[in-house]
């Protein structure tokens, strides 16, 4: 719990980010989880998911974009990848997050952005995913989720977590105006005001909210790695005589492969989450703090020099 909070507070410091990608152990690690640094490295990356039979979402690597410029460059670059996406004719998703569109700047801007997105995503006939971020960003994504979902409820999606108390409230509105809802744990370093600070509330709330949105939501996405909630979301489903068409499971690029392919070979929709691009130093960070493992590495050779 101390290791994972140090490291969401490192995720978050421009310094350490400096001496984190110097590390000689750091590259190998992050080719793990990332694509790699250009578009064609991620389209080749959903071309090889696609070969094994499952979906997937790009998500362009960035966030907090600092100036007014760099925020529209991001959504410019988003719009170009949806025509990427649709030139290698391989349908798939993007992820997207509003503080790379523009979110500490203004409103403003990042609805400008977002619009932009996911009305070019419509008429290509493809579907947006808003990400979320830390809790000082919640109630404003969602602000924009609303008005960007009554524009264009087909094309855009939103992520919900499970960790912040808010969460139950968030799902019973999704559910109503039949939103698309990516359901996950969540990532970020919360005060206990605002979220669960214990993992055993955690996953209880995750497993209350899949439930919810088996029974109710649109086409939930199950994201998570853990064994024992896609067992008991499986047994759930099959319980209440739900489809696995109606449903999604999804993992991060690089994280139990096998287990991806294995559901897929089961019958259900599972979609790979692929990052890519250069700014992949918060996202590394985040999963590092999820994983022991991979996080005793990296502070050994930190501590090394
Ligand atoms: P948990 O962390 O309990 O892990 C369960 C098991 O999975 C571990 O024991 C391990 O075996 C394996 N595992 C998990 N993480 C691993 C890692 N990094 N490396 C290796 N093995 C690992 N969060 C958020 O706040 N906003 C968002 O928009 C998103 N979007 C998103 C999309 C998708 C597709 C996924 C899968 C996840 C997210 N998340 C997210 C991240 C999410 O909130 C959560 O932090 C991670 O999924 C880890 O939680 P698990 O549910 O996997 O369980």
């Amino acid at each position: 719990m101390v290791l994972r909070a140090g490291m969401l507070w490192l995720a978050g410091n421009p310094r350490a980010e400096g001496l984190v990608r110097r590390l000689p152990v750091t590259q190998p690690l992050v080719n793990r989880f990332v694509a790699g640094e250009r578009v064609e490295d991620a389209l080749s990356a959903a071309t090889a998911i696609h070969e094994r039979g499952l979906h997937y979402t790009l998500d362009l690597l960035g966030e907090n974009a600092a100036d007014a410029s760099r925020a529209t460059e991001a959504g410019q670059a988003y719009i170009d990848l949806l025509d990427r996406i649709q030139a290698a004719g391989l349908p798939g998703n993007i992820s997207i997050k509003l503080t790379m569109l523009g979110l500490d700047i203004s409103d403003d801007l990042a609805w400008q952005n977002l619009e932009a997105i996911v009305r070019k995503a419509s008429e290509l006939g493809m579907f947006v995913r808003v990400d979320t971020e830390g809790s000082p960003y919640t109630e404003r994504t969602i602000a924009l989720f609303r008005r960007i979902h009554d524009l264009y409820p087909d094309a855009v999606g939103i992520v919900l977590q499970s960790y912040l108390y808010r969460t139950d409230s968030d799902l019973d509105e999704m559910i109503t105006r039949r939103a698309r809802v990516r359901i996950v744990k969540g990532a970020y370093k919360e005060p206990e005001t605002v979220a669960y600070p214990h993992k055993s509330d955690v996953d209880a709330a995750f497993r209350r909210h899949i439930e919810r949105l088996l029974e109710d939501g649109n086409y939930p996405a199950i994201a998570t790695h853990d064994e024992a909630i896609i067992g008991m979301a499986k047994g759930y489903a099959l319980r209440l005589g739900i489809d696995r068409s109606r449903f999604e499971f999804q993992m991060l690029y690089g994280i139990r492969r096998d287990r991806q392919e294995a559901l897929a070979a089961e019958g259900y929709n599972v979609r790979v989450y692929v990052p890519y691009g250069t700014s992949w130093y918060p996202y590394f960070m985040r999963r590092l703090a999820e994983r022991p493992a991979n996080l005793l590495f990296i502070l050994r050779q930190l501590v090394r020099g």
